[in-house]
């Protein structure tokens, strides 16, 4: 795999890659994000996955707990790697990670199903999302399936601040334009605010570039609150996250 043009990306994950690993604690990630992309994935057994943006692993390991066969991580951060390659260490599950970019992916190998998670939203330009899209496309086996989650390009800038109680935050520019940075500020449980470089393309890009990359039916999907989020506070809590998302699910089909 080549440097590529995501290199500041690197740099900023290597920085915050333990706070990224912490924030998993923050009640909207751990009650609507990680399980609404686990429902989004559904039954894993017996298949090849590769997680590409993987993180510190989390979402691979547990995808390789409840059965895929095979797993591969990829991340840009050499520290986010670092993080996985710990976990696997500690508790071996035989999951496999690479340091590389995903936009120059060259692997030999094809997976039933691939996942990025926060992968997209990293795209400034739409030949850098046709680049993301083309590899997630080239590494999936045919009738394969691509599963994510992204910052979700359809809300109005007005509703960057919406989900303020929940410790979440986005800004930009005050004409947000196609390839302008949009700001993701998190809450930590510990107080401190960790900051997220996100770039705005719009769902109509999105969907040109997943087609123009060969895949079909790119679509956005509903994220929920499990029954443990919905248990641990009072009824309501969360329609406000609902009513203007910023986080949606995302999927393909090869
Ligand atoms: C917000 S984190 C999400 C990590 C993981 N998917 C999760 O949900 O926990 C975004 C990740 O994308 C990775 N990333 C961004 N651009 C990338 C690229 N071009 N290739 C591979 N990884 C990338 C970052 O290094 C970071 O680990």
């Amino acid at each position: 795999m080549k440097s590529s043009d995501f290199s500041d990306t690197e740099h900023h994950y290597d920085e915050i890659a333990q706070q990224w690993a912490d924030a998993k604690s923050i009640p909207y990630i751990e009650y609507i994000l990680t399980p609404s992309l686990l429902k989004l994935i559904g039954p894993v057994d017996g298949k090849t996955v590769l997680d590409l943006a993987c993180g510190e692993g989390a979402d691979l390991r547990h995808l390789k707990k409840l059965g895929a066969a095979d797993v591969l991580g990829v991340d840009i951060s050499h520290e986010m790697i670092h993080l996985a390659r710990n976990a696997e260490k500690e508790e071996p599950l035989g999951c496999r990670y690479l340091v590389g970019d995903a936009a120059q992916l060259q692997l030999d190998e094809q997976f039933d199903l691939v996942i990025g998670a926060f992968l997209l939203n990293h795209a400034s330009s739409k030949e850098q999302l046709l680049s993301l899209f083309s590899a997630i496309a080239g590494a999936l086996t045919p009738g394969g399936r691509f599963v994510g989650l992204n910052v979700n390009m359809a809300i109005e800038t007005a509703h960057y601040d919406d989900l303020r109680k929940y410790g979440r935050w986005m800004t930009t520019t005050p004409d947000r334009k196609e390839g302008d940075m949009i700001v993701v500020h998190h809450r930590n449980p510990d107080g401190s605010e960790m900051i997220i470089e996100n770039f705005y393309l719009s769902p109509e890009t999105y969907a040109a570039a997943a087609a123009e990359a060969g895949l079909k039916n790119f679509r956005w999907l509903a994220l929920s609150v499990s029954q443990a989020g919905l248990d641990a506070y009072p009824p309501g809590f969360w329609d406000e996250f609902f009513e203007t998302p910023q986080v949606m699910g995302i999927a393909a089909d090869l």
